[in-house]
């Protein structure tokens, strides 16, 4: 699939999923596609746990009651940050920047693979979930686990899609709210 067909194509997936297997090779090409992310520094903060194991599936599965997608999940991909990131620049962090060009990589990878998943973040974030899952993974302390993207064929390729904005409403040619900016090179206004 063509880069902009697959950003044209991906959405947030929430629905069933086919009792399909997520072979390793296609879990693999997806999760690559976020190693080849940019990140703050190139300090690549992000690290993955692609879950893949019935039992392990399993205790995530019991976690999220609500999310069919996160229920019935053929596969997981947890994108794991530290919990109290050092700088990198100039005291800076990009940890969670780094994390989320990995996160958009791999959205559109699985998407250009025909799979649906959802950017599961805010749910992680109660109750200690992202510690949770992060110790179940056996990852080191400190480390959490900040995105989790259940992933399968969908069951309803055809679920509602949200609307987004045109560009007229979000985005412009040299000037913010510049009306009729769409002309090549025109400028408008004062110089
Ligand atoms: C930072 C971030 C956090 C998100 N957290 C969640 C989440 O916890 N649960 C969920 O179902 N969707 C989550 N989403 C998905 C958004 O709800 C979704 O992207 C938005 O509604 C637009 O829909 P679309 O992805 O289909 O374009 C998150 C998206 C982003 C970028």
């Amino acid at each position: 699939m063509d880069l902009f067909d697959a950003i044209a194509h991906r959405f947030s997936y929430r629905g069933p999923f086919l009792d399909q297997p997520v072979p390793r090779e296609d879990l693999r090409r997806i999760v690559q596609a976020g190693l080849l992310a940019p990140s703050g520094c190139n300090e690549q903060t992000t690290t993955f746990v692609i879950v893949d194991d019935p039992a392990l599936r399993q205790q995530i599965q019991a976690m999220h009651p609500k999310n069919v997608a996160m229920r019935q999940a053929r596969a997981y991909i947890a994108c794991l940050v530290d919990k109290a990131p050092i700088g990198v620049y100039e005291g800076l962090s990009f940890q969670v920047e780094d994390c989320s060009a990995a996160v958009e990589n791999i959205l559109l990878a699985a998407t250009a693979l025909g799979y649906a998943t959802v950017w599961v973040d805010g749910w992680l974030r109660g109750d200690e979930r992202g510690e949770t899952i992060a110790r179940l993974l056996g990852a080191p302390e400190g480390k959490t686990v900040r995105v989790i993207l259940p992933l399968g064929r969908p069951a309803d390729p055809n679920a509602p899609r949200q609307t987004k904005k045109p560009f007229e409403e979000r985005a412009w040619f040299n000037r913010y709210g510049a009306a009729g900016s769409a002309k090549d090179g025109e400028r408008k206004g004062p110089a």
